[in-house]
């Protein structure tokens, strides 16, 4: 396993749980929220049936009956097995230290064996999780097994595409088996429960977690969000090798003011609704046991200490029945946000708001005995997050199967590769492939007898697990080079190397070496991009180009006049400008896993046509961030100006920039394969739709959409089919498309297939002024079509 340096500990190898320190407090004064009015839905069924069973229900009443306050509040504790936090401000010598009680380290063994500790994170392998859950089952003096949770993002040992990869897919059943599989593995080592999925959405691509999610479009990531939960949890938590989700950060992460991280979130109630929640209810629909709170304020109130989040939507509106952790010290970072002036002020306003776990703020246990005492928070908010926790670990089973079970996976899985193999191949999504000569660059031809590989990521077993890599070992990931060498090795070929230059830093000593190999191949394959770890949490970045001297050593490789096929690795849209200009073919890989090599070369040499699309828009300069295809129209749209020449007379007074077109380099839902698709019929089932028909929440298939799909290029490839839909009229401004709907075809050469699109009232409706999701008499224009760029349409309207 990977020993990381200490400022990388937390987040590239989280589950080494080596971390520690302490953090800081500081203080001022406290924020008010305005909310609207009163929610459009009250839940009436609790979210997951297992948690709201009598029989657990039972359960839960008569161990509560028998807990103290000490084991009460331990059960809401979770410590790492160092049991001190990493510190999270570099301002580790401000006196107020001293006041801070997550300053002292706990015996987090000592916590598990005497019932002051519920749970725990990061803790790897069976034998060290077996060792505390001793403790927990056979010494404290109810015997409540520990639960340990994990940030296994995309694989515990059999590492597969980053989740933002995963959703270039757009392949939600192949997220669900990634997810079952992780599961399977995970749990031998004792974990039960997932720091997963993370499904904040991202529109601005200078934040580094966009990685770990599903992109810009609450659509995608709505699909995606219900895969994870499906994969993680299947129908049954209390099967020994199912987990639970924690889907996370509720709320709004995603939209951190300039992309920084840890910022602020500001936006309307119809923004948060449209936009940044429709992937957390997914999740929640689809059962996830968990939830995790975010770091970020949302309209000045921190989402750790949100009523309106943790209580008003997440348990009345949509009947959340689980539990909710707070992020890593995020009860503690209420008093930095300058809303709690002490810890225990942030531990009230953090649990009276519905945070039942503290996640290593060590606040919980040090402040709620006081708290109590002193009526400040009542027993009956502390018994119901005991609850709250019990229902989920009596729902898991743990309590008849505390332990790791069955054999412990500690590598990646030989009969797991295939699928990490087929994930990796289809997130690949091919950005550009132009013919030099007669034909395209890609696949490279069976004439290309010697390939020079040239890159810092080329032979970087350790970037290509991105960055969170779960417990992956380096000596299972098969590289760029490792798969290039054995194909050409077997096709009597030959495969030369040179790294160039590094991803960071300014050597260029590498250049000639890289010409060198350039000069002697048929074509040059580079492998550039970022490391894993500049992306990921505390990822943000300012500028989105290749790092270091690999802009540069890219140059230099295409003044030899050679064909160049540029892989980018990535946890992000960078800016691919000169490149898109310059280089016939680029494919993103983003960071694909333990087979990224053989993932690779099979798309390379055309054994599979690249069938990903960008879930995310790539921008031409950093200044359109953020970018995101589902905009809304402005009163001085661009219309058909063109805005790759400065403005003059009628293109100024437009919304536009003077100096880059609006329009994303690639844009969301963009992928090229190996063949061509065409789209035409595009047709909807009816021209009119009466209102009081539509106007229902559970109204399904009110409009059908057809389009015929075929295959008009001769390689036999996988397109996805895209629907995006357009309301005019409606009493606030919509987007000006939106996707509502998408499928895989898989067609041969000549083959067509017409596809159907049903569009109910949660494609149809939208949320008005009044936080109510409604559909209105409007026009609707329906496009279908293999990227956010579709042009072949219908349209209908809503009567009154
Ligand atoms: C991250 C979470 C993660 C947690 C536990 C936090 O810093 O924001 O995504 O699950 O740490 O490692």
């Amino acid at each position: 396993m990977k020993t990381p340096s200490p400022s990388a500990q937390r987040r590239k190898a989280p589950l080494l749980s080596a971390a520690f320190g302490c953090a800081l407090t500081l203080s001022a004064g406290a924020l008010a929220q305005a909310q609207p009015d009163a929610p459009s839905t009250i839940a009436t069924r609790p979210s997951n049936a297992q948690l709201a069973s009598p029989a657990i229900e039972r359960k839960v009443d008569a161990l509560l009956k028998k807990m103290t306050l000490r084991e009460k509040i331990g059960q809401l504790m979770q410590y790492n097995d160092a049991g001190c936090s990493a510190p999270t401000t570099a301002d580790g010598d401000n006196p107020a230290m001293a006041a801070n009680p997550t300053a002292q380290c706990v015996d987090a063994m000592k916590l598990a064996a005497d019932g002051g500790m519920g749970s725990m994170l990061n803790v790897v392998g069976a034998a060290r999780t077996d060792k505390f859950q001793r403790a927990a089952v056979e010494k404290s003096r109810l015997h409540i097994p520990l639960l340990f949770g994990a940030d296994v993002i995309h694989g515990y040992r059999t590492i597969y595409p980053v989740p933002l990869g995963l959703a270039a897919s757009w392949n939600p059943k192949l997220v669900t088996d990634l997810s079952r599989m992780a599961a399977s593995e995970a749990t031998t080592g004792g974990v039960r429960w997932f720091y997963s999925p993370m499904v904040d959405i991202s529109r601005d691509a200078r934040w580094g977690r966009s990685v770990e999610g599903a992109g810009e479009d609450p659509y995608l990531g709505a699909a995606m969000a219900r895969a994870y939960i499906h994969g993680y949890q299947g129908d049954d938590l209390s099967k020994p090798d199912h987990v639970a989700a924690s889907v996370k950060h509720f709320a709004a992460y995603g939209a951190a003011e300039a992309g920084r991280e840890y910022n602020t979130t500001d936006m309307s109630d119809i923004r948060l609704r449209q936009v940044y929640l429709p992937p957390y209810k997914a999740a929640i629909e689809a059962g996830s046991a968990t939830v995790m709170s975010a770091f970020n304020a949302l309209n000045g109130v921190p989402a750790t200490a949100n009523p309106y989040l943790l209580t008003d939507i997440l348990r009345k509106e949509w009947g959340f029945d689980g539990f909710v952790v707070s992020d890593y010290t995020s009860i503690m970072e209420l008093t930095h946000h300058g809303i709690a002036l002490t810890p225990a002020e942030a531990t009230k306003k953090a649990i009276d708001a519905g945070t039942d776990v503290d996640m290593m703020s060590h606040y919980y246990d040090t402040q709620l005995p006081k708290l109590l005492k002193e009526h400040k928070v009542s027993m009956a908010t502390i018994d119901e997050a005991v609850r709250r926790v019990l229902r989920v670990k009596f729902a898991l089973g743990l309590f008849k199967h505390p332990y790791a079970r069955g054999t412990e996976v500690t590598h990646a899985v030989p009969a797991h590769r295939p699928l990490v193999r087929k994930a990796a191949e289809e997130s690949f999504v091919l950005l550009k492939n132009d013919k030099v000569g007669a034909k395209p660059v890609l696949p490279l031809s069976s004439d290309v007898r010697t390939i020079a590989l040239i890159g810092p990521l080329a032979d970087d077993a350790n970037q290509m697990t991105g960055a969170w890599g779960g417990a992956y070992r380096k000596s299972d990931v098969i590289t760029v080079r490792q798969a290039l060498a054995a194909r050409m090795k077997k096709n009597g070929g030959t495969l030369l190397y040179a790294k160039g230059t590094d991803i960071k830093g300014d050597s260029t000593a590498g250049f000639a070496a890289a010409r060198q190999a350039a000069e002697k191949a048929d074509v040059v394959v580079m492998a550039l991009g970022e490391s894993g770890d500049m992306s990921g949490e505390a990822g943000s970045r300012a500028h989105l180009d290749l790092p270091g001297k690999q802009q540069q050593l890219l140059e230099s490789m295409v003044a030899t006049g050679k064909p160049v096929v540029l892989l980018v690795f990535s946890g992000r849209p960078l800016v691919l400008d000169w490149a898109a200009r310059h280089v016939p073919a680029i494919m993103e890989t983003w960071f694909p896993g333990v087979e990224a090599g053989h993932a690779i070369a099979n798309v390379l040499f055309g054994d599979v046509s690249p069938s990903g699309k960008l879930p995310m828009s790539f921008p031409r300069a950093v200044g359109q961030e953020p970018l995101y295809y589902n905009q809304f129209p402005t009163g001085r749209p661009p219309g058909k100006a063109d805005l790759s020449k400065p403005p003059q007379g009628d293109t100024r007074f437009i919304s536009r920039y003077i100096d880059v077109p609006n329009s994303a380099l690639f844009p969301f839902g963009w992928g090229l394969t190996y063949s061509h698709f065409a789209y035409s019929g595009v047709h909807v089932s009816r021209s009119k739709l009466p209102l009081a028909q539509a106007n229902r929440p559970g109204a399904k298939n009110l409009v059908t959409a057809t389009a015929t799909v075929k295959n008009t290029g001769s390689r036999t490839a996988t397109d996805v089919a895209q629907l995006y839909v357009r309301n005019l009229g409606a009493s606030v401004e919509q987007p000006v498309r939106s996707l509502k709907g998408f499928r895989r075809v898989t067609l041969k050469p000549g083959e067509s297939r017409t596809i159907t699109f049903e569009l109910g009232f949660p494609e149809l409706s939208f949320w008005n002024i009044h936080s109510k999701q409604v559909v209105e008499a409007t026009h609707y224009t329906v496009w279908v079509g293999d990227s956010s760029l579709a042009n072949k349409e219908a349209s209908f309207i809503v009567t009154p």
